[in-house]
């Protein structure tokens, strides 16, 4: 059948060479053979040991199979002209190899259960290796946050300094996100993890095809209900690319954080120089460009999701050709997320923060102000009471020039012990309740984090 299209007996002329130009996926489905074999190995066997096929049959074309597999591994799989995807390319591979034998590969199967069976193994393995390169993430954000002991900085709402907060919360901030990233990307694998081979075209088939064979054979773990729903369900698709897209938002987020905290404004951080750029014009620059990235690839990551889901939306049962277009939105985003993580990852490993220069920005007084109305309310007045006049401090101090703490120190309810508040360090020390910023609950977090990692870890696949 070399050169031949599969559907050749029904049709009297070949396909044209813009249809064919148009509705081929071998330059971007090709990435799917190892799966696609791994598929069509499992069919084989099942059609030999369960008799549809003689075991001779089913032998040949399993040998065949590992050719082409070695063909694939070696990089001498050519392909002709005819191979309008991966699935077709293989088997016309496998027909050239094992003769007639080959060409009862496709017994009892469809390329609708066949290409749904070989994205789902690609997505679950592609899926894990993304959770153990967030879990990867993660850990360089906690070992750096063990490494800078008590150290702060302003945190921020609004971008406008509110409160201190140790340099340890911030960076957890971001790992408690990407745990929860992780937790997403394992649900995700267990949701998808079920085998929709044995479903044919939409229907099944009168063969005695055996679908609980060939799932226990690929390591499925669970076997499709419904044909329909089997060749049809791209949900697991839209979902990867989902859990995807949130990765990416929180690498975009923190990538934001460290294009600011690198600038000459905030100098809270230096990047190494492995992990900058610079200017082809400006020879004192030092750009965050991975950080940027992270930012600006987010963009096209979102895209992928909302072009995936728009083609989804309104399709009828069973399969369609629409479909095709699932997988270069997925691969994309699983290419950009992943060299994200790893590259953020590595840029945040290697930077030097300038502890002193946060903590500079924290002492700032103003920062001290809700620490202030707290004194007040923990002596009996009532909150929004102490919030005035406090604030009232806080405008007289700008409008006079007069520092915070001296207004404080002199005011009748307030006195030397509240203008101690604004000592160096004190305001951070006195976030002690509950998962908050100071050193007393980060060593509470710090075991929780721990111990959220180390039950991640023992999900992963
Ligand atoms: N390349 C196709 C896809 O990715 C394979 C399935 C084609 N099936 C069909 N009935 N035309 O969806």
């Amino acid at each position: 059948m070399n050169d031949k299209h599969l559907w050749h007996g029904r049709f009297s002329k070949p396909p044209a060479d813009s249809l064919m130009a148009y509705t081929s996926s071998i330059g971007f489905d090709v990435r799917l053979w190892r799966d696609d074999i791994a598929g069509s190995v499992a069919h084989a066997q099942m059609l030999g040991s369960s008799g549809v096929l003689p075991q001779a049959d089913s032998d040949a074309i399993v040998a065949a199979l590992r050719r082409v597999e070695s063909e694939f591994e070696s990089g001498t799989f050519t392909l002709v002209e005819s191979d309008e995807d991966i699935h077709t390319a293989i088997e016309r591979r496998v027909t050239e190899i094992a003769g007639a034998a080959g060409a009862k590969l496709h017994t009892g199967r469809s390329r609708n259960d066949q290409v749904a069976t070989a994205l789902r193994l690609f997505v679950k393995r592609e899926l894990a290796a993304t959770a153990r390169r967030v879990l990867s993430l993660i850990d360089v954000l906690d070992r750096r946050a063990d490494e800078v002991g008590d150290a702060y900085l302003p945190g921020y709402t609004h971008l406008q300094r509110a409160q201190p907060v140790l340099l340890s919360h911030h960076l957890r901030a971001h790992a408690w996100a990407f745990t929860r990233d992780a937790e997403r990307v394992i649900d995700a694998i267990a949701r998808l993890d079920v085998s929709p081979l044995g479903a044919g075209a939409l229907a099944g088939t009168s063969l005695a095809v055996n679908a609980r064979d060939t799932q226990q054979r690929l390591g499925f773990g669970a076997v499709f209900a419904n044909s329909l729903d089997a060749v049809s369900d791209r949900d697991f698709v839209a979902e990867a690319t989902f859990v995807l897209t949130m990765i990416a938002l929180h690498l975009s987020r923190m990538g934001e954080e460290w294009v600011l905290w690198t600038t000459e404004e905030f100098g809270f951080a230096t990047l190494s120089d492995e992990h900058a750029t610079g200017s082809s014009m400006l020879p004192q620059k030092k750009n965050a460009d991975i950080a940027e990235l992270a930012r600006g690839k987010a963009g096209r990551v979102i895209g992928n999701l909302t072009g995936l889901l728009a083609t989804l939306k309104g399709l009828p049962l069973a399969y369609n050709r629409d479909l095709q277009e699932d997988k270069e939105p997925l691969f994309d985003s699983l290419d950009q997320v992943n060299r994200g993580l790893e590259a953020v990852a590595d840029m945040i490993a290697a930077a030097t923060f300038h502890t002193d220069a946060m903590q500079r920005a924290a002492d700032a007084p103003t920062a001290v102000a809700t620490d202030v109305a707290e004194w007040l309310v923990a002596r009996g007045m009532p909150f929004r009471q102490a919030h005035a006049k406090v604030g009232e401090l806080v405008s007289r101090s700008l409008s006079t020039g007069v520092p915070l703490v001296e207004l404080v120190g002199a005011d009748s309810e307030l006195g030397p012990q509240a203008a101690a508040l604004f000592d160096r360090g004190v305001a951070v020390q006195r976030r002690s309740s509950h998962g908050a910023a100071g050193p007393q609950a980060a060593v509470v977090q710090r075991d929780e984090l721990h111990r959220a990692i180390a039950a991640l870890q023992s999900r992963l696949p």
